[in-house]
């Protein structure tokens, strides 16, 4: 007899949210104690390249509850240094931390593992150094490990190819070091919380429209503020997804963050059918949080996801392909091309193993479709690339294939959700 998933459980502070909590904190003076912290390494891995300019943070955990006390001076505190900025796995660490130290005068080398060796960085560099950083890659173009000399920087305008918060959070960064007025434009909707945490600190900036956000030179000295981060809905969604396709299952994630920039997985789950429901609504330094409730309903139908939706749910994509492979209908996703440049090939290694698994799946230049079965027989190798999402996909896989599937490794889901193979058991009843 397959388990069901039963009970309630509060998932690890959000990843992007943590990254910008402590980064953020670095503009502002004074001591900023930040509640509910990733335990993520891609955090860890922030921590330690601004430890290493210089600013003082000291991490601790209780009962699961990882909290931070950051000792800044603002901006001018931040300190070259000769030590390489290891970003590790962690795209958001590397781009969001060159936005950051481009406007400090001085050199600063970054690299990474070797995932993010691979990653596009030409995406924030250019930017930058349209805006007078010089960037030198060190060993291929484009690519890590490179070196940024910080400069007075210029402010400039700039309309994002890609939806991504990540590029144009740096830019932002760049920007409240530039002279002048610095604009940054997204092509569609993604995750605000740069906006909103700029909000909740007193940063100053313009929202010119939706999609377009502006900054200036921060000539003010910002008070710092404690920062309490709300669950991280990335690593909810594996249980939201595992409680919908799993029979029997009624599963409560407390204090989920619902940014709207981050909630297609909420939508789309509900546009399937599943029995869904999301309550009491709070926010958290400017951030909406919730409960949500997933009943197995045994209901999921057809969904198609596509551009303009992909970037409030970058992130979800290959969990959701496992709901898809369970519905009575098909999934349908296509725009998701940056499914190929995360920490893996997203879009390769979900299809590959899916069809391994036995799913209805075929690979699309841009996203797959699969269609729904009752069944999945497992019992082959699942790929993870050693990238987190698709390793915990694979778990989940296993609490419903038929036979069991050889993960390729389960090391890497530390790098969000350190505690998850031990959480999804204490779920399983
Ligand atoms: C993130 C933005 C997304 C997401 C990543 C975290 C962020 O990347 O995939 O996990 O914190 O801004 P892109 O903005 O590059 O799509």
């Amino acid at each position: 007899m397959k388990k069901a998933l039963q009970g309630k459980i509060v998932v690890p502070g959000d990843k992007s949210i943590t990254h910008r909590a402590l980064i953020f904190a670095c503009l502002t003076e004074g001591v900023s104690k930040i509640e509910g912290l990733s335990p993520a390494h891609d955090c860890v891995s922030t921590a330690n390249c601004l430890r290493a300019l210089g600013v003082d943070i000291e991490m601790s955990q209780e009962a699961g509850q990882v909290k931070a006390i950051v000792k800044s001076s603002g901006l001018s505190g931040l300190k070259s240094t000769d030590k390489m900025l290891d970003a590790g796995n962690s795209g958001t660490t590397i781009r969001l931390m060159s936005g950051l130290v481009a406007g400090r005068l001085g050199k600063f080398s970054f690299d990474g593992d070797a995932s993010l060796r691979k990653r596009p960085m030409k995406r924030v560099l250019t930017p930058l150094s349209e805006m007078g950083a010089k960037i030198t890659y060190l060993t291929s173009p484009g690519l890590a490990p490179f070196s940024i000399e910080g400069k007075q920087l210029e402010a400039k305008n700039f309309d994002l190819g890609v939806a991504s918060a990540q590029v144009e959070t740096a830019i932002l960064l760049a920007g409240l070091q530039a002279d002048g007025k610095t604009t940054v434009t997204l092509p569609f909707p993604a995750r605000d919380h740069t906006r909103r945490m700029f909000k909740y600190l007193g940063i100053p900036f313009e929202a010119e429209n939706a999609l377009s956000t502006s900054v200036q030179k921060l000539d003010l000295s910002i008070q710092s503020k404690n920062i309490v981060v709300p669950a991280d809905i990335s690593s909810a969604a594996f249980f939201l997804v595992a409680a919908a396709i799993i029979p029997g299952s009624d599963v409560t994630l407390k204090n989920v963050g619902i940014n709207p920039g981050r909630t297609l997985i909420l939508d789309v789950l509900a546009r399937m059918g599943a029995d869904i429901k999301v309550v009491d609504v709070d926010a958290f330094a400017g951030e909406p949080v919730a409960d949500i409730r997933v009943k197995y309903n045994g209901a999921l139908s057809s969904a198609t996801i596509s551009g303009e939706e992909i970037a409030r749910g970058i992130d979800e994509i290959p969990i959701l392909a496992l709901a898809g492979a369970f519905s009575k209908g098909e999934l349908i996703v296509t725009g998701a091309e940056e499914l190929r440049h995360k920490e893996s090939d997203r879009l390769d290694l979900i299809v590959t193993n899916l069809k391994n698994a036995g799913a209805d799946i075929d690979l699309l230049p841009d996203g797959f479709s699969v269609r729904g079965c009752k069944k999945l027989k497992g019992g082959r190798s699942w790929l993870t690339g050693d990238d987190h999402r698709l390793s915990m996909v694979g778990m989940v896989a296993n609490a419903v294939c038929e036979s069991e599937l050889q993960l390729e490794e389960t090391e890497s889901p530390k790098i969000s959700y350190p505690t998850f193979a031990a959480d999804l058991e204490k779920l399983l009843v």
